[in-house]
């Protein structure tokens, strides 16, 4: 049930290596990386206490010593403070340039350590140990690392790729159903961009994924990290079509800003809600037939998963504040937000052209 795609970034080239099992040979999978038999994992506290002893035994397993720094859970994090412990740490433990660091855990600490591996002595190899679907399906793979300013989240970053990302889906079975969906909001975006065939296989096969079928696991992984290394091998630095890859979240970090990047939205739930946001407001643009949205929207029932604005707990801010929300993103090119619309499941496309009456129309629909 193993898989391996290639991201084909001439010297940056790696593989990302995906099946369940795959803790107990990180060693044999990464000694080829190694000139000596000893490496620096960084991690965050419940991913250590689940996943933390396995990692060790299989590196040991391959005669591979490790130290670990285990940083505190969660979003928080992923600032200053903790990048600059990392970097510290990394230097204390006498890291070289030749050496590898492993970054175990969700999009945290994967973005975290590899910014950290990006600026440790003008830029260290580094191995991503993804634990969440979220992170195996996006972070890890296409070398984005940042860490948040108080100003905005990635705001602070590098393009800087991994050397090796081993994608054990075995540990998906310790993540919550929420967070398993969470992360399946990015899997299902997949589809929605750029392959129509795999979101009709999804619509028939996720929910028995969600259930826990790891043949079908490693099928879903595999696909989503096969289109997203054909995307960056395209574009790695985001000069273009790597945009398409932020279907959903234009609306997401509007929405992830308003709820204060909290508990009462995850990311990949933003993700879902905004990709049922984008297919209504280019059916509404008639870029699209209404029969798109109405079966991803259907698809989030089906799956359990919140879909409209009123699915997130607590008060938003009206709609103008959202947009407004929307026009902090990163991603605004001289003042024009970008959205990414679709002409069909499958047919994402980047523009700029779109009326802020549609946008905001489209919000107040999403209430009710
Ligand atoms: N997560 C979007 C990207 O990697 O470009």
């Amino acid at each position: 049930m193993r898989e391996t795609v290639h991201v084909p970034l001439g010297d940056r080239a790696y593989d990302v290596v995906i099946g369940p099992g795959l803790l107990p040979e990180a060693g044999a999978l990464i000694a080829p990386l190694l000139p000596r038999p000893r490496v620096a994992v960084v991690t965050e506290t419940r991913v250590a206490e689940a996943h933390l002893e396995a990692l060790r035994a299989g590196l040991a397993a391959a005669g591979i010593e490790m130290e670990a720094l285990v940083l505190p859970p969660g979003e928080a994090t992923k600032g200053w403070p903790h990048l600059q412990e990392v970097v510290e740490w990394l230097l204390a433990q006498k890291i070289e340039r030749q050496d590898v660091v492993v970054a175990l855990g969700g999009g945290v600490i994967g973005d975290l350590v590899g910014f950290a591996a990006a600026v440790l002595r003008r830029g260290v190899r580094y191995v991503q140990v993804p634990t969440s679907l979220l992170a195996q399906v996006d972070s890890s793979v296409g070398g984005k690392t940042a860490i948040n300013s108080p100003r905005g989240k990635n705001l602070i970053g590098a393009f800087h790729q991994p050397a090796l990302v081993l994608a054990d889906t075995s540990v998906l079975d310790t993540l919550t159903r929420r967070d398993f969906l969470a992360g399946y909001g990015e899997v299902m975006k997949y589809g929605l961009l750029g392959d129509a065939s795999f979101f009709e296989w999804l619509e028939v096969n996720a929910p028995a994924m969600a259930e826990g079928d790891m043949a079908l696991r490693v099928a879903a992984v595999k696909r989503s990290v096969e289109m997203k290394a054909e995307i960056v091998t395209r574009d790695e630095t985001e000069q273009g079509d790597r945009a398409l890859l932020n279907l959903g979240h234009t609306f997401c970090h509007a929405l992830e800003a308003a709820t204060g990047y909290s508990d009462r939205l995850l990311h990949g739930e933003g993700v879902a809600i905004g990709c049922g946001l984008a297919f209504s407001l280019s059916a509404r643009l008639g870029l699209c037939p209404q029969e798109d949205p109405s079966r991803v929207f259907a698809h989030l029932d089906a799956m359990g998963m919140k879909r409209d604005l009123s699915d997130i707990p607590g008060d938003l801010p009206d709609d103008a504040a959202l947009l407004d929300l929307m026009g902090q993103d990163k991603k605004v090119v001289a003042g024009t937000l970008n959205f990414i619309l679709a002409r069909g499941i499958g047919a994402a496309f980047v523009t700029s052209d779109v009326p802020r009456d549609a946008v905001l129309d489209c919000l107040n629909d999403a209430r009710t």
